[in-house]
């Protein structure tokens, strides 16, 4: 069993490299054909979603627009509770379809704020596309319309994912192991 030590936690690999790229792929290819004909704006949500971000747009094959927002709700491996404000809405998203491009959704509370305020910038559409998905941990009843991997409820890092601000440079996605 792969494990690596991100500060004070040990995590066992538990997603390959190559098994991530191949969702992104999957998830490109089903966007590229539900999204041709519109007017696409993705918004990456920072920090988490930087990667997975990169990864997707580069394989996006008609022409859009991608900028990012930055929303942070986690403190350590549990929840603050608090959702912070939306930081770097200067885009134009009036009449555009929105794609949100998250990281994880675990309860779904982050997303859920950043939904409704950007809502208030009458958008034509918000569409959600989340790297990784917990359903078992998920506490709200929206859509996600897409969805690259579904995860048990479980603490993970890698792949842009943090503990503590660490561990985002791991190429592939580590759960932490219970002592
Ligand atoms: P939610 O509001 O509970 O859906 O939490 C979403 C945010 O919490 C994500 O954007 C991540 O930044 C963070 N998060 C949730 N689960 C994990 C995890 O397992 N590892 C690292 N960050 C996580
Ligand atoms: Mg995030």
């Amino acid at each position: 069993m792969k494990t690596v030590q991100v500060l004070d936690k040990k995590f066992s690999l538990s997603i390959s490299e190559k098994e991530i790229q191949e969702a992104i792929t999957k998830l490109a290819d089903r966007i590229n054909e539900d999204l041709k004909n519109q007017d696409v704006i993705f918004l990456g949500i920072l920090n988490g979603a930087f990667l997975f971000a990169a990864d997707l747009f580069r394989q996006i094959n008609f022409d859009c627009q991608i900028s990012f927002l930055k929303v942070a709700s986690y403190v350590g491996t549990s929840q603050s509770g608090t959702v912070k404000r939306l930081i770097g809405i200067n885009e134009d998203i009036y009449n555009k379809t929105v794609v949100i491009l998250e990281d994880i959704i675990d309860t779904g509370t982050t997303m859920e704020n950043l939904i409704k305020q950007l809502l208030g910038y009458e958008p034509k559409q918000i569409l959600i596309a989340t790297f990784l998905f917990k359903p078992d941990a998920f506490l709200k009843n929206y859509d996600i319309h897409y969805i690259g991997m579904k995860i048990p409820n479980e603490f993970i890092v890698g792949y842009g994912l943090d503990y503590n601000g660490f561990g985002r440079n791991l190429k592939d996605i580590y759960t932490l192991i219970k002592e």
